[in-house]
């Protein structure tokens, strides 16, 4: 036999600074935002959606996008996408030297009335220029389909309707497309649904991502699901915060802590750290002024050399 096994890696798309912290209503100063987003990158992850350039009126907590920006220092490796609406988002991420966006729109008007009060259709509309603008300017460009698996207006969705949405933002020319599972609801089987259905519609395993939450516990089996489906990009937020301020119960985004000592376990290359995701972890559970309520933040991780818990 000379077969290679083919590469266990995972990226790790980390969206605590931006998913995190959007719907927290404790105001954070951009340097404990600055220093949270060097945390992560110490820890290793290659992914962090740093901010939005939204309206601030509808999310007060990144109103500070700009500042934030032009004082993080890059690094090597490191991608910092941001949320960008509308042209007026472009030109702001534009102006703040961003290289790397994601649009976001969702599977039923219901949602998308209510965050960017458009309609489905009406937020393609709104993207093609930006991500034709994007596309010139040479940036990695990713679609969010929100409530891909339920919305909390108008109840199940068809992984064919969400589908159907992403397929229409891949011939906008996005990169990636992310399925969020905004008010977390999904199970197993809807996730190698909406995977198997994706590629049918010509989007490639390797062009999808996943986003779960984890609020009715379900969040690591979906990415059971879609790791055995071929995915291979999770988004996860330290210490488990967030939540959509237009999505009533969703609670937190599934913690980078439990899926990376779910990949570690499972022999899963991620290129992340454990130890200083926990330290991140803390520390921006610190600056909320809450406990750490996450399983692997409570529990730590677990080495199988000694049987000790590690990183408390
Ligand atoms: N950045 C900053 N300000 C913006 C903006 C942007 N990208 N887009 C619009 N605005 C401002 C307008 O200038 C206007 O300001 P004014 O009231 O002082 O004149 C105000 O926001 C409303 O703009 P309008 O074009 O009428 O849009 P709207 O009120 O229908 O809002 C969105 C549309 C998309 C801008 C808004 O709903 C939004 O930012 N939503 C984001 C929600 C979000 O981030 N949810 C969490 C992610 S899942
Ligand atoms: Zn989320």
């Amino acid at each position: 036999m000379t077969a290679t096994a083919a590469p266990r890696r995972v990226r790790i798309y980390e969206v605590g600074p931006r998913d995190g912290l959007q719907n927290e209503s404790t105001p954070i100063s951009t340097a404990d935002k600055l220093r949270y987003i060097e945390l992560l990158a110490d820890a290793g992850l290659r992914e962090i959606e740093a901010t939005s350039f939204v309206s601030p009126k509808a999310i007060p907590q990144l109103a500070d996008a700009e500042q934030l920006l032009a004082a993080l220092p890059r690094r090597d490796g490191v991608r910092y996408p941001v949320l960008v609406p509308n042209e007026r988002g472009l030109a702001r991420a534009e102006a703040a030297g961003v290289d790397a966006i994601a649009v976001f729109t969702a599977a039923t008007d219901a949602f998308t009335s209510h965050n960017i009060g458009m309609t489905i259709a009406e937020s393609l509309a709104a993207f093609a220029p930006v991500l034709a603008r994007a596309g010139e300017l040479g940036w990695w460009r990713r679609a969010y389909v929100s409530t891909a698996f339920g919305c909390p207006y108008t109840g199940r969705v068809e992984p064919q309707v969400a589908v159907d949405v992403a397929r229409r933002l891949l011939d906008l020319g996005v990169e990636e497309i992310c399925f969020g599972d905004t008010i977390g609801v999904g199970v197993p089987d809807q996730v190698g649904e909406i995977v198997n259905l994706g590629q049918g519609a010509g989007i490639r395993v390797s062009r999808q991502a996943f986003h779960f939450h984890d609020t009715r516990g379900t969040a690591l089996a979906n990415v059971a699901a879609g790791l055995v489906a071929g995915v291979r990009t999770f988004d996860s937020a330290t210490g488990g915060t967030g939540g959509c301020p237009y999505a009533p119960g969703a609670a937190g985004n599934l913690a980078t802590e439990d899926l990376v000592y779910f990949l570690d376990a499972s022999g899963w290359e991620h290129g992340a750290s454990l130890d200083r995701v926990l330290e991140a972890a803390r520390f921006i559970a610190g600056v909320l002024g809450k406990p750490l309520t996450t399983k692997v933040g409570q529990a730590g991780g677990w080495d199988p050399a000694t049987g000790a818990a590690t990183g408390r």
